[in-house]
């Protein structure tokens, strides 16, 4: 058996070394912009979920970073766990700009990966695209809508049309295809992103909300949960005020 001033001081030591890094912590702003940050979120150091660090940026406005670039947050929703990201860079209806992948790192698509209601929109694809041949079953149109309207609908992809006097192949897909298949891979030149696309019944493409809504899971905190502020910073002096207590 222990003795009782042992285990004491064991939970006493323990305690302690979790108390430094909380004391070393400066303050965990609660907003960035307009956007309001509450846990399993942080900018600052050693706040929010370990998982989520050193995926925002604030720089005026809340930046949600990928290895592909800065995508700005439009919208968190705490409730549904919902997170709308826009990516500055990325082609839309009314804007052409030149392509890039859209890539997320292993844990970003385990733990905060697009919903199944946003869909990639792959634009002038080559007649060998794998998405018009051997993976054509992974392209599909939703609420009545087809992306060859996009070329129709949309000054900025009217010039694909233009071009050639006819409609390059074009796909809807989901997140899976574009993270496991490069643009490249892909051969399609652009791409642009359409969210809540189950409500887009009846409405043309100039009035589609472009970006990506990614779905997010919050972390378990454990047994301390309960004095986990929801500035999302284990508040460790309390653990170490509960501890003593037993005693
Ligand atoms: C975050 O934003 C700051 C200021 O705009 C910038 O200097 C920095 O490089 C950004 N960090 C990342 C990881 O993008
Ligand atoms: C469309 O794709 C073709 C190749 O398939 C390319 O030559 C052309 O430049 C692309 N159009 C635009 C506007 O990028
Ligand atoms: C989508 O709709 C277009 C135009 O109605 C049609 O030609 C195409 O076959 C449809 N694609 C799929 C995958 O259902």
């Amino acid at each position: 058996m222990h003795s009782p001033l042992t285990i004491f001081t064991l939970i006493l030591t323990a305690s302690t070394l979790q108390l430094l890094p909380a004391l070393a912590l400066t303050s965990c702003r609660t907003s960035c912009g307009s956007i309001e940050i509450h846990y399993p979120f942080g900018v600052d150091d050693g706040c929010g979920a370990p998982q989520f660090r050193g995926m925002f940026n604030c720089s005026n406005d809340l930046f949600f970073i990928t290895p592909s670039g800065s995508y700005k947050v439009q919208h968190i929703d705490y409730d549904k766990k919902t997170m709308v990201v826009y990516d500055p860079a990325m082609s839309t209806c009314s804007i052409l700009q030149p392509h890039h992948d859209f890539i997320m790192t292993e844990i970003q698509s385990f733990i905060i990966p697009p919903t199944p209601d946003t869909v990639f929109a792959l634009l002038n694809c080559s007649i060998d695209s794998p998405v018009l041949n051997h993976y054509k079953n992974l392209c599909f149109n939703f609420s009545d809508h087809s992306c060859d309207e996009l070329y129709g609908s949309c000054n900025a992809f009217r010039v694909f049309h233009l071009l050639t006097n006819s409609s390059p192949p074009c796909c809807f897909t989901g997140y899976d295809t574009v993270k496991f298949m490069s643009m490249n891979i892909l051969d399609c030149t652009h791409y642009t992103t359409v969210v809540n696309v189950d409500n887009l019944k009846g409405i043309g493409p100039l009035d589609w909300v472009y970006g990506i809504k990614l779905s997010f899971s919050v972390p378990d905190t454990g047994s301390a949960g309960s004095v986990t502020a929801d500035d999302g910073r284990n508040h460790y002096p309390w653990k170490f005020v509960i501890h003593l207590c037993w005693f």
